[in-house]
């Protein structure tokens, strides 16, 4: 769990003229998760999550027993020499990582091991984003924009949103971009085309197991993937499997989970949002619903969604035949139940 522990330090900032200079925190924890921080850390820097243009100054946060760890990433990204990166804070207070800060990717938490369900990881994990929510909403801008991605993702950004209940609830989202992506290579694979052929997939529910991939509305070279594949029994059955359980499969072969993957999917989900859809038809994001297509107001559920001027909206008015119906009451189900184990253990 993050201390409340002493300042690192800070390699200040050393161009403060932009006026658009972003503070961002990608939230770094000790073991198998910290693969995500030290993968994402460097897209950042690079302009992989917001763009070629954009200096960043970055927030790193760990908790006191990985401080030397974090020191040597200090050192890593000052060798590096990274013409956008314009600072950073290092630290294991986590009031001092979330000050002022314009995005915040929440990778820290107890990570899933091979064998575990995310379930299993939940009252780790719950009163972790607890504790930070109130640092989170007390010291970071009022514009903040947060993604949360450690497991149970869906379920931590919902106790992120209920202890932190001053902060905008259009501001706090989970990844499911690494499932609608995963779509996309699983589905370009099949079709021998660039992944830039695959568009309008659609990420359904939770960040689990349970997760309705959808393709429904989906396009190859702008036909409907059905037509294209033309193996409904393929696209029912192994395709949705196969995005359903890669976390776990990805556990299985590499005794960790998914990292470089995750943080590019990362800085997908956060550029489509502050920068725009580049062309796509829809995004996949874990939002905070608002009743569309029957989910209960309130839990964080992947939707297709659409982003303009740094906003998401949640794509109203797609047609959803009966099957598809059904796969998304049991993401729902699921989602509800695990809201219900997550408020139990924080009792
Ligand atoms: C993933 O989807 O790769 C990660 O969320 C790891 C996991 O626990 O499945």
């Amino acid at each position: 769990m993050a201390g409340r522990g002493a300042f690192l330090r800070s390699l200040k900032p050393r161009l403060t003229r932009e006026p658009s200079l972003l503070r961002v925190l990608p939230r770094f924890l000790q073991g198998a998760a910290g693969q995500i921080g030290y993968a994402l850390a460097p897209m950042i820097a690079r302009g992989l999550m917001l763009g070629p243009k954009q200096p960043v100054i970055l927030h790193l946060l760990e908790i006191p027993p990985a401080a030397t760890a974090l020191e040597g990433v200090c050192m890593e990204l000052t060798d590096a020499a990274f013409p956008l990166l314009h600072g950073v804070v290092a630290t294991t207070d986590p009031d001092v990582a979330c000050k002022d800060v314009d995005i915040a990717c929440f990778i820290g938490g107890f990570p899933r091991k091979a064998g575990m369900e995310r379930k299993d990881v939940m009252s780790k994990n719950v009163s972790i984003y607890k504790s930070v929510a109130s640092s989170i909403e007390a010291h970071a801008k009022s514009t903040v924009k947060c993604v949360v991605v450690a497991n149970p993702a869906n379920t931590n950004a919902y106790i992120l949103k209920k202890y932190a209940p001053k902060m905008d609830k259009k501001a706090i989202t989970c990844l499911t971009r690494l499932d609608h992506n995963r779509m996309v290579g699983q589905v370009a694979e099949k079709c021998g085309v660039p992944n830039t052929e695959v568009d309008g997939v659609i990420v359904w529910g939770n960040h689990s197991s349970t997760q309705y991939p959808d393709v429904n509305h989906g396009t190859v070279g702008g036909k409907p993937i059905r037509e294209v594949v033309k193996d409904d029994a393929y696209l029912n059955g192994d395709f949705v499997s196969t995005v359903q359980k890669r976390g776990a499969a990805i556990i299985a072969a590499r005794k960790l989970s998914s990292a470089l993957s995750a943080a590019s999917s990362v800085c997908d989900h956060i550029r489509n949002w502050v920068v725009g859809m580049e062309g796509k038809k829809f995004v996949s994001m874990g939002v905070v619903s608002d009743g569309s297509y029957g989910i209960t107001e309130g839990l964080v559920y992947s939707f297709p969604c659409h982003c303009k001027n740094g906003e998401w909206s949640i794509v109203q008015g797609l047609d959803i035949d009966a099957r598809s119906k059904e796969l998304m009451e049991t993401t729902h189900k699921e989602l509800l139940e695990e809201r219900d184990l997550a408020l139990s253990c924080l009792e």
